[in-house]
């Protein structure tokens, strides 16, 4: 069902490293020296190419956007310091005001903030359709700026068909942008599929440990320069030789993790998907068909608990899988749709789109499938007999 990983690529540094070390060092050094003025002189005119200062360049992090440039099939690849400060490299660069951005409905939390607040300040409108409707998504189109998807979107993992909208994006000369943490280039290749940008939130399944945060962004040749002229050197959100030394290091068991996240997340969804206390499971592993392009499934879902069960008691009688935020480490862990609809501050997702209180997100981690099932049913029930 997958494709065989180019693992040789995850696992072994492609530029030479100093002392044949098997893993790439981090060159943690803000600058870089010249031997001469002539050095100085032609490496600024652009006529060679040298490392200068880490705010634009720096050997690991270039390392790294070899690699997953490599993996998505784009020619290049920008790293930013976190998936948010990626998603502002992607999208700044090619909007000003009066422009018109589509965004899909459900999509991460704050990226429907930054549209909706810091984008909006500067004039830039942002209209959001449900991407499962291929029609609507294509109309919207004429006369826009740039299209922000996510397959699947956050929270309801709604798919949408990738071809057909950056087919159509093209013609019109609408920048297409998909953020791809979920899926990682293993199982989803957006820009075989015509999308222009690919996004990574690096601290997900790429790093894997829940120790880092990092951003990536690939694409043609000459939009990650467009990219770099701003964002990259004026923004300076550049990603550090230390996280990208993280996440390399995460990724030469990419596939392996991938496969394991997909295996119990699909297990976890079918075992809800039975539970007389689940009403819903939001799993596109559960779908009768498959868009093209996506050959497996992170193991990030959610579920829908049966009205009058008590959420605050399912949460707390969890005992193996814990509360918390993020996700595509190697621990489970849950956010209850209940609190995330009372996030505080301006431009809430959850109650914009509607997300139920009653939805629990799961990101289903490394540990036993057996273990987090039970786990599941024993707060399941806990939840029922509080509320009888
Ligand atoms: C789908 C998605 N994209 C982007 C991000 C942002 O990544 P970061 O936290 O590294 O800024 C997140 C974070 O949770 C996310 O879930």
């Amino acid at each position: 069902m997958t494709r065989t990983p180019p693992t040789p690529d995850l696992i072994s540094p492609s530029r030479p490293v100093p002392h044949d070390a098997s893993a790439t060092p981090i060159f943690q050094s803000s600058s870089f020296l010249f031997d001469s003025y002539a050095q100085i002189e032609d490496v600024f005119a652009g006529r060679s190419d040298r490392f200068i200062y880490s705010r634009g360049d720096n050997p690991t992090v270039c390392e790294l956007e070899d690699l997953i440039a490599r993996l998505e099939g784009g020619e290049a690849a920008r790293g930013f310091s976190s998936g948010m400060a990626a998603i502002c490299g992607a999208v700044l660069p090619f909007v000003q005001a009066g422009d018109r951005i589509v965004a899909v409905e459900h999509l991460y939390s704050d990226a429907f903030r930054l549209f909706e607040t810091v984008l909006a300040r500067f004039g830039v409108e942002t209209v959001y359709i449900d991407g499962t409707d291929t029609q609507a998504m294509v109309d919207a189109l004429a006369g826009a700026r740039l299209v922000y998807l996510e397959s699947p979107t956050s929270w309801t993992f709604r798919l949408q068909d990738l071809r057909a909208i950056a087919t159509e994006a093209r013609r019109l000369g609408v920048v297409s942008v998909i953020d791809n943490s979920w899926a990682t280039p293993l199982y989803q290749r957006p820009h075989d599929l015509g999308v222009d940008l690919v996004v990574h939130a690096a601290s997900k399944y790429l790093s894997g440990h829940s120790d880092t945060l990092g951003g990536l962004v690939t694409g043609s040749r000459e939009m990650i320069q467009a990219i770099d002229h701003e964002a990259t050197h004026l923004f300076g959100g550049r990603m550090s030789p230390m996280d990208a030394f993280l996440v390399l290091r995460g990724m030469r068991t990419l596939d392996m993790r991938m496969a394991r996240h997909m295996q119990t997340g699909l297990e976890l969804a079918r075992g809800l998907a039975d539970h007389p206390q689940v009403t819903a499971v939001h799993h596109p592993g559960l779908l009768a068909t498959r868009p093209e392009g996506l050959s497996g499934f992170g193991g990030l879902f959610a579920f829908d608990l049966a009205a009058g069960l008590d959420v605050a008691r399912f949460c707390d009688a969890l005992r193996t899988i814990r509360i918390g935020v993020s996700w595509g480490g190697p621990e489970s862990l849950i956010v209850p749709g209940q609190a995330a609809c009372g996030l505080a501050g301006a431009a809430n997702v959850f109650q914009r789109f509607g997300v139920s209180p009653r939805t629990i997100r799961l990101a289903a981690g490394l540990e036993p499938a057996a273990l987090l099932m039970d786990d599941l049913r024993t707060a399941l029930h806990a939840a029922a007999e509080a509320a009888a």
